[in-house]
């Protein structure tokens, strides 16, 4: 069940603070608009790839028929189930991106967020996709945009020998639209922000945002990543 598991030290290690980086993310709805302009997922069944601590399966589930949540480490599968435990149209069930424990053609909407193991090289789970979708689905993957916006900036900063421009063309390559997105994080203070910032960037790399960055608030660039299953 580990094979092709990657570690997400920010949530492995601070679910606590990861769940305010999760509330300070797009407050005006960017993605959630793009998105529903795409595919509405309102009385279908939704996939969550990579859920976490199960933080965007409520949302979905608030108008979707049924939601799966599936997460490879096993304290976030119990932080998901905990948290979706009243809510009886919510599944939360261990498994990689690789090997989905879901059948053939019963998803209306696969999601995947800030999911570092869908990029170039992932075609196994992009396999695993097409296996569940359904005829008329959609896919999602929201990645971050290193070529624009101050969050953009940051991270190239931390890794500069991502590629972004690799990476856009990997899915076009595999005939994925690309729609940019520019959303923000507004946190509930400046200490948020800072705790934030100290879990996604090392540590010098952070010392030097929180120095030449005030308030609590950043612009960030993302692509939302799509394709139809006809
Ligand atoms: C940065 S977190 C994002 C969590 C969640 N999507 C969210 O937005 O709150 C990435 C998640 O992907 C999970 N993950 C890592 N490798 C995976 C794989 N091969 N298949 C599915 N999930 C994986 C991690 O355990 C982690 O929970």
């Amino acid at each position: 069940m580990t094979d092709g598991v990657l570690p997400s030290p920010n949530i492995w290690r601070h679910p606590g603070v990861y769940e305010l980086e999760n509330r300070a993310v797009d407050p005006d709805g960017v993605i959630e608009t793009a998105m529903r302009g795409i595919r509405d997922w309102r009385g279908g069944v939704v996939l969550d790839v990579g859920c976490g601590s199960g933080f965007h399966l409520p949302w979905f589930a608030a108008d979707a028929a049924r939601v799966v949540g599936v997460e490879p480490h096993p304290p976030l599968v119990e932080l998901a189930r905990r948290r979706t435990a009243s809510l009886p149209n919510v599944q939360v069930r261990t498994g990689t991106a690789q090997r989905l424990p879901v059948a053939d053609a019963s998803v209306d909407v696969a999601h995947a967020r800030w999911a570092y193991f869908f990029g170039p090289g992932c075609e196994p789970g992009l396999r695993e996709l097409a296996r569940v979708v359904r005829r008329g689905g959609v896919a999602f993957v929201i990645d971050n945009d290193a070529t624009r916006s101050t969050f953009g900036a940051w991270f190239r900063r931390e890794l500069p020998r991502y590629d972004p421009v690799a990476v856009e063309r990997f899915w076009a390559r595999q005939g994925w639209a690309r729609t940019p997105l520019t959303i923000r994080w507004s946190c509930a203070s400046r200490a948020d922000l800072e705790a934030i910032v100290r879990i996604e960037f090392s540590a010098a790399v952070a010392d030097g945002i929180l120095a030449e960055h005030g308030g609590s608030e950043v612009d960030y660039a993302v692509n939302l990543f799509w394709r139809t299953y006809p």
